[in-house]
Parts: structure tokens; sequence; C-alpha cells
């Protein structure tokens, strides 16, 4: 089974897949960007201070795409194993410049993964003020939020399930705000043989 975790940054999403590791060891935990030799090359450019046209970065995002699948996910399948990914093609199409079409994106991202889109995705959300509360908690203080701002993250977070419901992939929505272990168990009953 491929399933995709996502959620915008500050939802926990580190603290959830450390408890998948120990639940799920034989599987392939991988993430985009950044899983493979390119990709990590990828991260540091589209992760950088660099600012790229638009087109530019969404193409880079998709080649790290495209040598994660055919390098990571495929293979990993094709041995049985379960693909649990930090991020996907869902957060590709969310956080892409907002005057790039679905359709295009769509069409790129089909081509990036040959198809191979993941089974599931989980969406983990957070509310306006939780995001706030836990992004100053991390420390990285208002400069993150007023950087992109919180009423864009929380567009970013609909955005992550809208992209869901067009590829129509199953999308389960977790509020981020329970407790740890209540979440944890939610997204272990989802992941299945
Ligand atoms: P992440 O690895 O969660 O970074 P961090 O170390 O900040 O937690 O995510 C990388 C960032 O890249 C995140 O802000 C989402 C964004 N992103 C895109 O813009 N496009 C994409 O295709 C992907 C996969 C991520």
């Amino acid at each position: 089974m491929y399933v995709a975790l996502e959620g915008i940054d500050g939802v926990g999403k580190s603290t959830q897949l450390a408890h998948l590791k120990a639940a799920f060891p034989d599987a392939l935990f991988t993430k985009e960007p950044g899983a493979t030799p390119l990709g990590a090359a990828i991260r540091s450019l589209v992760l950088g201070d660099g600012d790229y046209d638009k087109r530019a970065e969404l193409l880079l995002f998709l080649a790290d795409r495209a040598e994660h699948t055919a390098r990571c996910v495929a293979p990993a399948l094709e041995a049985g194993r379960h693909v649990i990914s930090d991020r996907s093609l869902i957060s590709g199409i969310a956080y892409a410049d907002r005057s790039l079409d679905m359709e295009t994106l769509y069409a790129l991202n089909r081509f990036a993964t040959g198809g191979l889109f993941p089974e599931m995705v989980i969406v983990l959300t957070i509310s306006a003020s939780g995001y706030e509360a836990r992004i100053r908690a991390r420390n990285e203080g208002e400069d993150r939020i007023e950087s992109r701002g919180t009423a864009y993250m929380m567009q970013t977070q609909e955005r992550l399930i809208d992209a869901c419901r067009a590829l129509h992939i199953p999308c389960h929505v977790i509020a981020a705000e329970q407790d740890e272990m209540t979440i944890f168990n939610a997204i272990k009953e989802l992941i299945h043989d």
C-alpha cells in the first residue's frame, strides 16, 4: 500500500512518522523532496534562499518526484512493501503557484510519476490559532508566520484536500490538535495489508 502523509508545517507529521516507523518496521519510509541523491540536491535548491521562476521551481519538484517514484516507490511496492511518504504530488499541487491550473499540474505529475499515485492520502489539519501557536513554539517565530501568512497557509491546507478530491485519491482528514496517540491510532487503523 502506498500512503502519503500530508499537512502544512506544524501539524506534527514528523511525530506521527516516528510512531509509524516503529509500528511498520518493514515499510519504506520516504519523503518528497529529497529522498534520493538527485532529490537531495534538488531539495537544497528549492528550500534554499533562491528566488526561482514559478515554472522552474515546479519542474524541480517534479524532477525530484520522478526520481523518487522510479527509484524508491516503485521498487518497494514491487517488493511487496508498504510505502509511507512524507509528502507527495498532493503537496506538489497544493503548494504550486496559484496561477498554475489544475489540468497542467495533473498532466505534469502524471508524466513525472508514470501515473503511480498514492492509493491513500492522510491529511493532518490544524486551526489558524493552533498553527500560529505551534510555529511560535517551534521557535521559528513571527517571521515565518508573516513570511507566508496564516491565511495563506490555511488556504494551502484546503488545497491539500482539494487536490486529493480532484485526483480521486481517497483522503482521510485527521485533526492535528487531538492527542498524539489518538492521531497515531487513527492513522495506524487506515494502513493495512
Ligand atoms: P518539508 O520537507 O516538510 O520541509 P520542512 O523541513 O520545512 O518541514 O517540506 C518542504 C517544503 O516544500 C514544504 O513547505 C512544502 C513544499 N513543497 C512544495 O512546495 N512542492 C512540492 O512538490 C513538495 C513535495 C513540497
